[in-house]
């Protein structure tokens, strides 16, 4: 039996425990609470329901004010049962935005042109509607978010888009009561259909035509599709082919107007397509030009090391046209000082033999942020700065590292590697990851004497090995498997590269007089 001071001493305790438990649970609650306002949710969903009221608005402008003759009943219903859909449709978007591109929920710009695009779309199709335009014509806007999205975001993310607007569309249409539900089914499974094919086609946007032809496919598609819904529904020839040539047209002329908008989609979203990308790869572009002009050694290393990125982006299934131009533009800072670089400095003249190491090292890091400013100043695309600002990563320059440690170590003073690390950041993207590996090995093997494929493959293992351990490719979502698939394809090119290069007798004194300066360029 328990006396009662050791009851009142148990309760207590269990009172202690309920309140610690508690506590516990709210500051739980309180730091989910927080991290739900800083996530942006809160704004986007006020969007969101601004969006839902205005788009029931636009579907049920007309319709509510002939319901409010004599009777507010019926126009009211319409009203309700407009807002109901639409908000159940809306929050599916929602979710679906959420799951797959976060990014819009957490930057309220993004999200604002999103859904101002979606109302832009509903109007048009109201404006269909209400001209007596075929019922197929809702592929046109439908086609339009379809191929906007592609461009801007992904195709996954597309097909959610331009399957939420085809739902929308198809609500719109009921305004028109010479549109049967089984018609208005129909635009929606042929609007389904070339949508569909036109996303999984849009993969690449490499050549001026593409969208053109994507939307001539998609076109074909959806012209199939309302003659074979048409003849289910044992409709007509004449007008079957009419609302056929709709459709299709409509889906043709789509092609045209987003090729001529393409320009103004990418300023919008701020992406860059390939064909963009095509166009900055030119050598003939100012800054690369002045590259091969002012600074022919790095204009030459830069190509080979596009070559080299490429063929390893595309082994991963990474952007391979991404990496090649990114490495274009990789070196431009060696512009400001071309002389401090080894691959631009004529025989046995060494800039820095004058200089201390400290110096030497502010000059080589230096170039990172001189690149990124001669970026800015020459407009190149945003997505093309990252193979500038990370292809060292925190690297540390070896070189004059060892330079400094030897001079120091006289002096007994230890110099610390921290020093001599380049200022980062450190890859955070796949391609980032494969130029800076590329430009690692591109400089080491150009370095051998007598490069064989076991050497290459050693330089290349270590330089991927040293960089692992260094954590340089933490930040990025590389996996070992993708790494060692990079390897191999750095191996392969190089050994293609270097193929037939044989050091003859009366070549190894230069060859180790260049070995000497070329030690540098792993460090530079
Ligand atoms: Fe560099
Ligand atoms: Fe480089």
């Amino acid at each position: 039996m328990l006396t009662k001071k050791e009851k009142m001493k148990s309760s207590g305790k269990k009172k202690g425990k309920r309140i610690d438990s508690r506590r516990a649970i709210e500051s739980d609650m309180a730091a989910r609470r927080q991290r739900f306002y800083d996530s942006g949710a809160p704004a986007s969903i006020l969007m969101l329901i601004l969006f839902i009221v205005l788009a029931t608005i636009i579907l049920t402008l007309n319709l509510s004010i002939q319901g409010t003759s004599g009777n507010i009943w019926p126009g009211f219903k319409t009203l309700l049962v407009y807002g109901a859909i639409m908000m159940f449709l809306s929050i599916g978007m929602g979710l679906y935005v959420a799951a797959h591109q976060l990014r819009i929920i957490q930057n309220h710009l993004r999200g604002s042109v999103l859904l101002a695009c979606l109302l832009i779309m509903i109007v048009l199709v109201r404006l269909g509607v209400r001209q007596d335009w075929s019922a197929y014509l809702i592929v046109v806007p439908v086609m339009i978010t379809a191929i906007m999205m592609t461009i801007a975001y992904s195709q996954r993310f597309a097909l959610g888009l331009s399957a939420f607007l085809g739902m929308v569309s198809v609500l719109a249409l009921a305004e028109n009561e010479t549109i049967t539900f089984q018609e208005g089914m129909g635009a929606l499974l042929a609007t389904g259909s070339g949508t569909g094919i036109a996303i999984l086609m849009l993969r690449e946007i490499r050549t001026r035509t593409k969208l053109i032809e994507v939307c001539c496919v998609a076109g074909i598609v959806v012209f199939a599709m309302t003659i074979v819904l048409g003849l289910w529904q044992n409709k007509e020839w004449q007008p079957l082919l009419q609302t056929g040539a709709w459709g299709a047209g409509g889906t043709i002329a789509v092609g045209f107007v987003m090729q001529g908008l393409l320009p103004l989609i990418e300023r919008v979203f701020r992406v860059c397509t390939n064909m963009t990308l095509l166009d900055y790869s030119g050598a003939t572009r100012p800054l690369l030009r002045r590259l091969a002009v002012e600074a022919p050694g790095t204009f030459n290393h830069s190509w080979q090391i596009g070559m080299l990125s490429e063929a390893a982006a595309e082994a991963i299934g990474a952007n391979g046209l991404l990496c090649r131009v990114g490495s274009y533009y990789h070196d431009v800072g060696k512009l400001i000082k071309p002389r401090y670089f080894v691959e631009n400095q004529a025989e046995n003249v060494n800039q820095h033999k004058e200089l201390s190491p400290t110096m030497s090292r502010m000059i080589i890091i230096g170039h990172v942020k001189d690149g990124l400013e001669l970026l800015r100043e020459y407009k190149i695309p945003k997505v093309l700065h990252q193979f500038t600002a990370t292809h060292h990563g925190t690297t540390v320059v070896v070189y004059f590292y060892h330079e400094a440690t030897k001079k120091e170590s006289e002096d007994g003073r230890a110099v610390p590697d921290t020093e001599f690390r380049y200022p980062g950041p450190k890859p955070k993207t796949k391609e980032s990851a494969i130029v800076m590996l590329a430009d690692a090995v591109e400089g080491a093997s150009r370095a051998m004497q007598e490069p064989t494929p076991s050497r290459i493959e050693n330089v290349v293992t270590n330089m991927a090995m040293v960089r692992l351990q260094d954590g340089q490719f933490d930040e990025c979502d590389l996996t070992m498997r993708e790494l060692h698939q990079i390897e191999e394809s750095l191996v392969k090119s190089l050994c293609g590269m270097y193929h037939g290069r044989i050091a003859y007798p009366k070549q190894e004194k230069l060859a180790k007089n260049q070995t000497d300066k070329m030690k540098t360029t792993n460090a530079i």
